[in-house]
């Protein structure tokens, strides 16, 4: 092939692995696999290797970190980055808008744009004739330092703007955060290889990005959302701030997909609700909401005092971290024996609710906090994730303070507590003579996604095994309504319904009974798959862990696990028990995968149905072969859209997807057979 044409053919590479990077680092909708890319991108690295002079700065291949610093470059910013005032309360904000109004003299109302307040870190990208030329931190706000190496390695920053119109200098400014998702799978990394366990996502990106060596910025999942610009030179941006963010979309850069415009302080409060409401399920944290003037040239004659500007403000949401004091330390054994230490706080408002317990997951945590009792601690609750404790408040520890000791034997059955070799999790080795663990066992045994019997929560579970009525799940099914009404705040209406819903709970398939027994590492998935490819209980059974190992999603140690479960003698007689007391499913074809209808088709179902749970929805369409998604992608074949769908509607919508409503998807489920009675 002659240079030209060598040229040509990497260029084209280049173009196709930048658009799929940008479907799916900034639009979060990627339109081939991940093979696909992978396969492009090897044939560009080696044609890059042949040819090095064919290597420009923005190939996606000079995204790798490169050889470390020995320091950091001081930057001077050319338009100081600013910070923000902040609003705590509605009337803040109420005066936040008379002081602009009084300011302009008019009494229009205003225009306001409305972002969420990412937690991160504010960085400066610098582009010249559309390439990255640097990126900076805020630094003290007129110095920062230069981070270019390591920005370079962040897959959402493009390195060449895309589309055409942007000035020939632009400065573009965002913030660099760490997903919520990513920081927790790092910092579970790092407890059980001992690696540097962060705080919080801001402490973590923060971590990730200021680093000399830019390798290690490459192996953390950054991401970066850009709300304003700062230098615009030899070019015009639109004159509205929200205009402005579209524009830098159009040009490659992830702006935040919650952005809106409000008028008046009336609607930013509605907004700034809606968004708490949402705060928990976004996929980052967010510790407020930013209002800005829109228009530019009021935000020009409002300028600025001190180093906020006056068209801007941050209204806070309640923090999702607090100091409080470390009362005592409890150790709770879990259904698989985990030893658990709890800490019992102080109760302390944080994250929106009152907190009193938390977390400190294991035996090397409490010696990686260095934590006594009587300490002063900082608790963060963030979202669904269960409340932790995260660092200890040097220079509070009272002379009262206690060490922690971790129980050798388990503080419920008082077993020997075992810690096997490379795992961090100290498990108490009493099996089902352990109180706790059979406790905990049983929860999930009668819980909705397994046995499915209503009325037995996890409170009346523990006074059934603490009354010594049940001991084993077997127990459950010789349960008569007289000694369930003889129990404290039962009466007999009560104990005929668990009674009555204990008998319902026969008829099941077994999938659900499979889950119901809590073997380690099988959720519901994984005994999905176990049905599937092996029909019944009795070849699940016999199945030795090499057979194991051949169903999706089973691995060497999920497969020990269900070998170990299955190979104990008490075991079998609970198994032999249950079926005994009437347990039963319908007996189910071994079903080659490939042969079901829906095979290779992926489906999404959003809002609600009148006939079915959405779980139910789903558990059909898997039954037929169908995968089920959680979000609409291009990769997705059909959306069963029900009444209240939202946001997946209206994607599905612009990406042509196919949609059925509940009627054309009863008609579906019963043209494979599937009716529903
Ligand atoms: S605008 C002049 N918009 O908050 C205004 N800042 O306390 C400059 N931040 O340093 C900032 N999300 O790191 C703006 N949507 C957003 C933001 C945001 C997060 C951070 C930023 C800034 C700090 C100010």
């Amino acid at each position: 092939m002659d240079q030209q044409a060598l040229a040509a053919q990497v260029a084209k590479l280049r173009s196709t692995l930048d658009q799929y990077s940008y479907e799916y680092y900034v639009q979060d909708n990627p339109s081939v696999p991940d093979a696909e890319y992978d396969s492009l991108y090897q044939q560009l690295v080696t044609l890059e290797r042949a040819h090095p002079e064919l290597v420009t700065p923005d190939s996606p291949t000079q995204r790798v970190g490169a050889a470390p610093l020995s320091e950091f470059v001081s930057v001077a910013h050319e338009m100081p980055m600013l910070s923000l005032d902040n609003a705590f309360s509605d009337e803040d904000m109420q005066d936040f808008e008379r002081r602009i109004s009084d300011r302009l003299k008019s009494q229009e109302t205003i225009e306001f744009a409305c972002e969420p307040k990412l937690d991160g870190i504010a960085v400066s990208l610098l582009y010249e004739e559309g390439l990255l030329v640097r990126g900076a931190t805020r630094g003290d706000g007129q110095n920062g330092e230069d981070i270019t190496l390591n920005v370079r390695t962040i897959k959402s920053i493009p390195l060449k703007l895309r589309g055409e119109g942007y000035p020939r200098r632009l400065e573009v400014r965002g913030e660099i955060y760490m997903p919520k998702q990513g920081f927790e799978a790092l910092n579970e990394q790092a407890r059980s290889s001992g690696g540097k366990v962060f705080v919080n996502p801001r402490n973590a990106a923060a971590g990730s990005l200021r680093v000399l060596d830019s390798n290690i910025t490459a192996s953390r999942p950054l991401e970066l959302c850009t709300y304003s610009v700062g230098v615009v030179a030899e070019g015009a941006l639109p004159n509205t701030h929200t205009a402005v963010l579209e524009a830098l979309s159009g040009w490659g850069f992830r702006i935040n997909k919650h952005m809106a415009k409000a008028r008046g302080v009336g609607e930013c409060l509605v907004y700034y609700r809606r968004m708490a409401e949402l705060r928990d399920d976004l996929p980052y944290d967010i510790d407020g909401i930013v209002f800005k003037v829109n228009r530019l040239d009021l935000q020009q004659q409002l300028g600025f005092v001190s180093r906020a500007p006056r068209w801007a403000i941050a209204f806070k949401f309640p923090a999702q971290e607090q100091m409080t004091e470390l009362l005592d330390v409890e150790f709770q054994v879990g259904r698989t024996g985990a030893v658990t230490p709890v800490a019992r706080l102080e109760p302390v408002f944080v994250g929106g609710v009152t907190v009193s317990n938390a977390t400190l997951h294991n035996r090397d945590e409490i010696e990686r906090l260095g934590v006594m009792v009587g300490d002063t601690v900082i608790v963060r609750r963030a979202g669904d994730v269960i409340p932790q404790v995260v660092s200890v408040v040097a220079g509070k520890r009272p002379d009262h303070a206690v060490p922690i000791h971790f129980p050798d034997t388990c503080p419920v059955c008082g077993s020997p507590v075992e810690t096997a070799p490379g795992e961090a999790v100290a498990r108490c080795s009493g099996g089902l003579i352990c109180p706790a663990q059979r406790k905990e066992s049983l929860k999930h045994f009668a819980s909705r996604k397994a046995m499915d019997i209503e009325g037995l929560g996890d409170k009346l579970v523990e006074v059934l095994v603490d009354q010594g009525l049940i001991k084993g799940a077997e127990d459950i099914y010789l349960l008569q309504a007289e000694q369930v009404a003889a129990l404290e705040r039962m009466g007999q209406k009560s104990a005929e319904n668990l009674i009555a819903s204990i008998e319902k709970s026969k008829a099941t398939t077994l999938a659900k009974f499979i889950f119901a027994l809590g073997i380690r590492e099988v959720g519901e998935a994984t005994a999905r798959n176990l049905v599937s490819a092996l029909g019944t209980l009795e070849a699940i059974g016999a199945a030795d862990e090499e057979a194991l190992q051949q169903i999706p999603d089973i691995g060497p140690v999920v497969a020990h696990f269900i070998y170990e479960w299955f190979s104990q003698a008490e075991h079998q007689q609970l198994i032999a028990a249950l079926r005994a007391a009437g347990l039963h499913w319908q007996e189910q074809p071994v079903t080659d995968q490939t042969a079901l209808p829906l095979n290779g088709t992926t489906y999404v179902v959003t809002g609600s149905l009148e006939a079915m749970g959405r779980d139910d929805a789903k558990a059909h369409l898997l039954s037929l072969g169908a995968k089920v998604a959680g979000s609409v992608s291009k990769k997705t074949d059909c959306v069963v859209a029900g009444p209240g769908a939202g946001s997946k509607l209206t994607k599905a919508q612009e990406l042509g997807i196919k949609i059925i409503d509940e009627e054309a998807f009863l008609s579906l489920l019963a043209s494979h057979g599937i009716v529903l009675g």
